[in-house]
């Protein structure tokens, strides 16, 4: 049946715009404008997230953060892979998107999963916490990145990692609008930032997929207490 616009008074007419995101995030299961634009279509296809977390050798019992988690896309599958013994902390800085991945993890009852609200200079993990912070597709968005990263470090536990996936030249799409950042400027910018490459997978056939270590840790670490008392701005999904 076509649909005959001329015969729809003009101040409807005019909402055809809206009608048409309504009906395609009804069609794609998208709950907000946001989550699909992150999630996308087909995204398991080229994202390979499978793969991605067997890449990146996650132990039972491991604390991992989720660093620009928005939906949650890859949220889901680091709790399975840390256990019910392991942790995944959601972080963003975007209500919207701690709020819907509260919600999901309650849904799903994920309680291996905290959410924080993170500052934009800062994720607010506990310190020397986490075993690995992964981010992906987030890279681009974060401001001043060598001082972030730098401040990072005290995150990470004595073997802690940060893996960071973000879309590079050959993704057109992410490309038109500058949401990319090419691999050299990664490694240039955590080699100031005070890390080593310590892997490169290129699989991913949009993003480059790079996994750092601390310089530092070869040498003396001042030893940092681990923080016994709940993480600022953690939100509860339980
Ligand atoms: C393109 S989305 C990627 C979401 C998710 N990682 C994925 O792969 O679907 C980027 C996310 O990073 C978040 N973000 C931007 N700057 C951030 C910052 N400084 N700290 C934490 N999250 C940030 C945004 O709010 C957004 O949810």
């Amino acid at each position: 049946m076509k649909l005959n616009w001329r015969a729809i008074p003009a101040k409807f007419r005019n909402l055809r715009v809206e009608f048409a995101v309504l009906i395609f995030l009804l069609l794609t299961g998208c709950a907000s404008l946001k989550q699909c634009a992150y999630e996308g279509y087909n995204r398991d296809d080229w994202q390979q997230p499978q793969k991605v977390i067997e890449s990146l050798q996650i132990r039972p019992g491991a604390v991992v953060a989720d660093l620009g988690s928005g939906s949650g896309y890859f949220t889901f599958d680091l709790a399975r892979a840390v256990g019910p013994t392991g942790k995944v902390y959601a972080v963003d800085i975007d209500r919207d998107m701690t709020d819907l991945v509260t919600k999901r993890a309650k849904e799903r009852g994920a309680s291996n999963i905290a959410v924080i609200l993170a500052k934009p200079d800062d994720p607010l993990l506990p310190t020397r916490g986490v075993d690995l912070i992964l981010t992906v597709d987030a890279y681009h968005h974060i401001e001043n990145r060598v001082s972030y990263f730098a401040n990072l470090q005290k995150y990470l536990r004595p073997d802690g990692r940060i893996a960071i996936v973000e879309f590079d030249r050959r993704a057109s799409f992410a490309g038109l609008w500058g949401h990319y950042t090419p691999a050299e400027f990664i490694k240039r910018e955590m080699e100031q930032a005070g890390y080593v490459l310590q892997r490169e997978f290129d699989f991913l056939d949009r993003q480059s997929f790079l996994i750092f270590a601390p310089r530092a840790r070869a040498q003396n670490l001042a030893p940092v207490a681990p923080a016994d008392g709940p993480v600022q701005n953690e939100q509860t999904t339980k």
